[in-house]
């Protein structure tokens, strides 16, 4: 077996704040972690000579890989966060504020009655079409012999995880993929193992 390390790049502002999308730093908190995930990774990969790490083309993914050393890295636009089009750069209240209708559907998760993983952003994503650019990154990590640690956002993660612990299409929108924690997938011929790691709050 061999696994996969799935983890969310570490907290930057706009999380806190509730914006979404952008391309910001990370947050002190994030700092902190890309250095607990170094020290793990270190670790857990030590002898593991053929692993790489992939991040998406955003700053705060690639921050998080920067403190890794001895891996390959590999930066994938297919990693990207989901684009929330006409809505990047808001936060929740703004959307729900200017835009009520679509708020309907971005937070969706208390009602789920309205299709978050059909909605598509103006000018932007939904998440089935998250799901579909992911195909190629899912070829590759089932091609990879070697353990690979995955450093993503939200709602990529959803789609990505959702694949590999085989959950419905339907709940990965409203999949938990909390910040600063690690999610392990063992692949092997028994099946799916997942363990998680929580380095900090
Ligand atoms: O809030 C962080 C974030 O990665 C946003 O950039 C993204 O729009 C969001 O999470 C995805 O989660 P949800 O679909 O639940 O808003």
């Amino acid at each position: 077996p061999r696994p996969i390390l799935l983890t969310r790049h570490g907290e930057i502002q706009d999380n806190v704040r509730g914006r979404i999308g952008g391309d910001a730093a990370l947050s002190e908190a994030g700092e902190l972690y890309k250095k607990k995930l170094a020290n793990f990774v270190g670790k857990r990969l030590k002898s593991e000579r053929a692993a790489s790490i992939w991040t998406s083309t955003l700053q705060r993914t690639i921050l998080t890989a920067s403190p890794i050393v001895g891996f390959p890295k590999i930066q994938w636009r297919a990693l990207d966060e989901i684009n929330a089009g006409v809505c990047d750069g808001m936060t929740y209240e703004e959307i729900k504020k200017n835009m009520p209708e679509e708020y309907e559907y971005v937070a969706d998760s208390r009602s789920r009655k309205k299709d978050k993983l059909r909605y598509r952003y103006p000018r932007g994503e939904s998440y089935l079409d998250v799901i579909q650019r992911l195909e190629p990154v899912i070829i590759e990590l089932e091609r990879q012999r070697a353990p690979v640690v995955v450093i993503s956002h939200q709602a990529v993660l959803r789609a990505l995880y959702a694949y590999f612990a085989d959950r419905p299409l339907q709940e990965i929108p409203h999949i938990e993929v909390p910040l600063h924690t690690i999610i392990e997938i063992q692949m092997g011929v028994t099946g799916v193992q997942e363990k998680r790691y929580k380095l900090m709050d």
